[in-house]
């Protein structure tokens, strides 16, 4: 899939520093609002965002800090990319959209649609973050806990995210089945070319809502999902086999628990499932959407 032509990448001004964001021109059609995770960018739909502008206007911001957004001198704690990612919604002009979001994407799809649900048509999501009460319920594999625990420690987690760079070099190519070409390593490698400009990726571990800890994260989570699970938009959730924080057994329950939660199976995948599926999911979306709008003024009417 080479064809991006249709995709440009814009920036925007936001609150002290600037966002990019990559963009299709579908005038009239739903917008649909791609949020990523760590450590990646709006590469990382790149290769869905082309099978989806068909029935959509096609937003994939880059997080504050990450891909070719501003690194304003800030905390990148969540609530700072929530802030960041709000400022840019209401410059944006965002009124309505379908999210679609994985990771740390998914906690600010939740944390948005608890606050704002007119915004939410529906909502698409893999690799979802939700507050765990025990390191157990991170991740299917006990390295991953160990290392994420160290990010977590003061200085060992500086010095392996921040001097070493583990989260791009070895998190992201190891939670991806294939192996990444040249070109796509060096695109996620562009962002941090230094130890300062790593700071968002070290900041997010931090602040997985884990045992309890940190508080306000796990707070604001809890009742995230807690929103989420009384919502009655429609749902679509793909989970990877054995995936990474979600089973497709967990998945298959979660769907189950929500309400109009459909789930889809990818097959094999760890974590960056955008890059072992991404034709599935894109066209899977686009179906999703173009199935909703089908019906939507019928709807309204009812
Ligand atoms: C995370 O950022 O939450 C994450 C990244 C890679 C694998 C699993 C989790």
């Amino acid at each position: 899939m080479s064809n991006h032509a249709a995709t440009a990448v814009r920036h925007r001004h936001v609150l002290d520093s600037t966002m990019a964001y990559r963009e299709t021109d579908n005038a009239g059609a739903p917008v649909a609002l791609f949020l990523h995770g760590n450590p990646t960018s709006s590469y990382i739909w790149r290769n869905i965002i082309p099978l989806v502008a068909p029935v959509a206007h096609c937003i994939a911001p880059d997080l504050i800090g990450f891909g070719q957004s501003g690194k304003p001198d800030i905390a990148y704690r969540f609530f700072d990319q929530a802030r960041y990612l709000d400022a840019l919604i209401d410059e944006l002009g965002i009124t309505s959209a379908y999210l679609v979001a994985q990771d740390w994407g998914t906690a600010l799809a939740f944390h948005l649609a608890a606050r704002r649900p007119d915004l939410v048509r529906g909502l698409a999501f893999m690799e979802f973050i939700r507050p765990m009460p025990s390191w157990q319920d991170f991740h299917q594999v006990d390295a991953a806990r160990e290392t994420f625990r160290k990010f977590r420690t003061p200085d060992v987690g500086e010095s392996m995210v921040l001097d070493a760079n583990a989260f791009v070099e070895k998190v992201l190519p190891g939670s991806i089945l294939r192996t990444l070409s040249e070109e796509e390593i060096a695109a996620y490698r562009a962002p941090f070319p230094t130890p300062a400009s790593r700071r968002p990726v070290l900041a997010l571990p931090r602040d997985l809502p884990v045992e309890g800890e940190p508080a306000d994260v796990w707070e604001a989570l809890q009742s995230a999902h807690a929103a989420l699970a009384g919502t009655t938009y429609p749902k679509l959730l793909f989970t990877g086999e054995p995936g990474a924080l979600v089973s497709p057994e967990f998945g298959a329950r979660f769907a189950a628990s929500l309400q109009h939660c459909a789930h889809v199976r990818l097959g094999p995948g760890r974590h960056y499932l955008q890059e072992d599926h991404a034709e599935p999911i894109g066209r899977s979306v686009a179906g999703w959407i173009a199935g909703i709008e089908a019906v939507r003024p019928i709807a309204r009417a009812a």
